[in-house]
């Protein structure tokens, strides 16, 4: 158990934390233009939502913008979303955006979810939505446990699909932490705040593991092209590791915000991970991001919601971000990969 910082100096520093946020999130960039509404009434996302206008990031992207103005899809994301063999593993799929993603997946493709969750049988959310699910759609979804931080269990993973599937065509490494900063050290305003162990957790769940999954699964993910009989016949078909990273872990974008050590350096590490394997990644046809959802209203960012943002719509309905970073998946190409990317297609310098 991490030991509690509760005191009112703590409140008055999660105030001006949340003033710091609710100006992150206002910027003077230009509304979306109308056919990027039309395109996100095409995701299965809430349609009374209307987003802000799109954020105003500091620093140079060296990646293109990815457009989903103009219902964009990719010949890759297309035959994966259409392919009932296709398999898409999420993790963190318990609650908030990762059971969202399994949702979505089922509605948007045609294929198989993993839904990996840390605690098997702890997951209210999890069980009344797939109790909800017809019978044909329930059987695509495959429920398994999946601590992030645990190697044995990702190598157990890695076993069960090649054995199950024997493919992966999308890995979705959603699971994160970042603390509530009432029953965690994190996120740490100051660095007297900093904590080892607590550091030591963020990078392991938020960084090390979405890349040891990405490591294990990497020949499972391996090309759909040309390499084998089926792919041949099916043509071009890339895969997708899909990483939640964070905004504030830009360097360039760093100016001068909220501390939060361990969350943006562990979320960092991720990005540099991303664009790394993205090297690697690409001559076995298979693309990777990392994605910033904006901030949306689940479990993690509710201790740093104020009534006045999410009054200004300024917190993401779950549904929304979702459906728009699946957007953004199913438009991204070849040369988008290894970047990262908002909710709105943008992409964010590192
Ligand atoms: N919400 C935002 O505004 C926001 C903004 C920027 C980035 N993000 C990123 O988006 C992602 C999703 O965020 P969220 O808001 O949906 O988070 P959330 O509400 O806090 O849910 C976190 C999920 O991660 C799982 N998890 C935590 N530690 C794990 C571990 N060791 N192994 C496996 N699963 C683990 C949790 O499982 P349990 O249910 O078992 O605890 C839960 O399913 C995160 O990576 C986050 O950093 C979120």
């Amino acid at each position: 158990m991490f030991r509690c910082y509760a005191s009112a100096a703590r409140v008055a520093k999660v105030c001006n934390q949340n003033k710091l946020l609710r100006t992150a999130c206002v910027s003077s960039a230009p509304p979306l233009p109308s056919s990027n509404v039309t395109q996100s009434s095409r995701s299965s996302f809430s349609t009374s939502y209307q987003p802000p206008p799109n954020n105003t990031y500091h620093g140079t992207p060296v990646y293109n913008d990815i457009d989903i103005g103009i219902n964009k899809i990719t010949d890759a994301a297309a035959a994966r979303n259409n392919d009932a063999d296709a398999v898409f593993v999420v993790t963190g799929a318990s609650r908030s955006m990762g059971l969202e993603f399994v949702k979505q997946l089922l509605t948007r493709t045609k294929g198989r979810i993993v839904a990996c969750i840390l605690r098997p049988g702890s997951s209210p959310a999890l069980d009344d939505a797939l109790g909800q699910l017809s019978r044909d759609d329930r059987a695509r979804v495959h429920v398994t446990p999946l601590d992030v931080t645990n190697e044995e269990q990702i190598v157990q993973l890695r076993d069960e699909l090649q054995s199950m599937y024997g493919r992966v065509d999308g890995l979705f490494n959603v699971a994160g932490v970042l603390g509530d900063k009432t029953t965690t050290p994190g996120p740490e305003m100051n660095l007297s705040q900093l904590d080892q162990t607590w550091l030591q957790n963020q990078f392991a769940v938020n960084a090390i593991g979405p890349l040891m999954i990405t490591s294990k699964l990497t020949p499972l993910l391996k090309a759909r092209k040309g390499r084998n009989k089926y792919l041949r016949e099916t043509g071009s078909k890339e895969s997708v590791v899909v990483n939640l990273s964070a905004r504030v872990a830009s360097m360039s974008d760093n100016t001068g915000g909220l501390a939060w050590y361990s969350y943006r350096m562990s979320k960092a590490a991720l990005n540099q991970g991303v664009r790394t394997s993205s090297h690697e990644l690409r001559r076995q046809g298979t693309w990777t991001i990392a994605l910033y959802p904006g901030m949306t209203d689940t479990d993690m960012s509710q201790p740093f919601q104020s009534k006045t943002m999410k009054e200004k719509g300024l917190v993401f309905p779950v549904s929304f971000t979702v459906g728009r970073l699946l957007d953004v998946v199913d438009a991204m190409e070849e040369e988008q990969s290894g970047g990262m990317y908002d909710w709105a297609g943008q992409c964010i310098a590192y």
